[in-house]
């Protein structure tokens, strides 16, 4: 389908979401899911059309779809895993996790695998650290992982026997798809990530609270 096809299917369905709220642009999310519901991705076509039909610059639009990992910039595979590497994550081993998925799948943060299947994000946290270690596949959670989970996830998503459906591919994706907004090389292995790991590691004593106000108030 055409973009223009796709605005004309779309149109409605945004005219009811955009009449649900006071505010118009309260929208946007959920007009954005739908755009990358059918595309696999949030184009720029779909960017600028969710900015006219809101009244919003298309900056404003850009600036939530590069700011949520929900939202995929560019084309990118059938599926998305998306290991959190926040901070309890990490204490319960996601360091691990996310270098076993780089070795198996022979990719780096924001990369896709040859034959489209994979893309690769390390992602801030997805607000489920009591089941750490987490992440995402195409937005849907998957908790508690170990090694031998990610094998059956890897060896079932290949099978097409997995539970969470494919995304749509209306693009085939590059080989990276890392944007003007990225650091080439980031995610976890990245320099920065690394000296907090091994400060983490070496020295837990670096890790000093601070007394707050409240605090403070509260001890008088
Ligand atoms: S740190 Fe991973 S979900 Fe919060």
């Amino acid at each position: 389908m055409n973009f223009a096809a796709l605005v004309v299917k779309l149109k409605a369905e945004a005219d009811a979401l955009i009449a649900q709220y006071p505010e118009s642009r309260s929208a946007l999310l959920p007009i954005l899911h739908r755009f990358q519901q059918e595309q696999g991705y949030v184009s720029p076509e779909a960017i600028l059309q969710t900015a006219e039909w809101l009244k919003i610059t298309p900056a404003t639009v850009e600036s939530t779809v590069t700011f949520y990992s929900l939202f995929y910039r560019r084309p990118v595979g059938k599926y998305m895993l998306q290991p959190c590497r926040g901070l309890s994550c990490i204490i319960n081993g996601a360091y691990d996790i996310m270098a076993y998925f780089r070795e198996k799948l022979c990719l780096e943060h924001l990369q896709t695998s040859a034959d489209g299947l994979f893309s690769y994000e390390e992602v801030e946290c997805l607000a489920a650290c009591d089941r750490a270690p987490c992440m995402q596949v195409n937005l849907e959670f998957i908790y508690d992982l170990t090694k031998e989970n990610v094998d059956a996830m890897i060896e079932q998503i290949r099978a097409g026997s997995f539970e969470v459906k494919p995304l749509t591919q209306t693009k085939a994706p590059d080989a990276s798809w890392v944007g003007k907004h990225d650091v080439p090389g980031s995610g976890v292995g990245d320099a920065s990530g690394e000296r907090m790991l091994r400060r983490l590691e070496e020295d837990s004593s670096s890790i000093k609270a601070h007394p707050t106000s409240e605090r403070l108030l509260a001890d008088v």
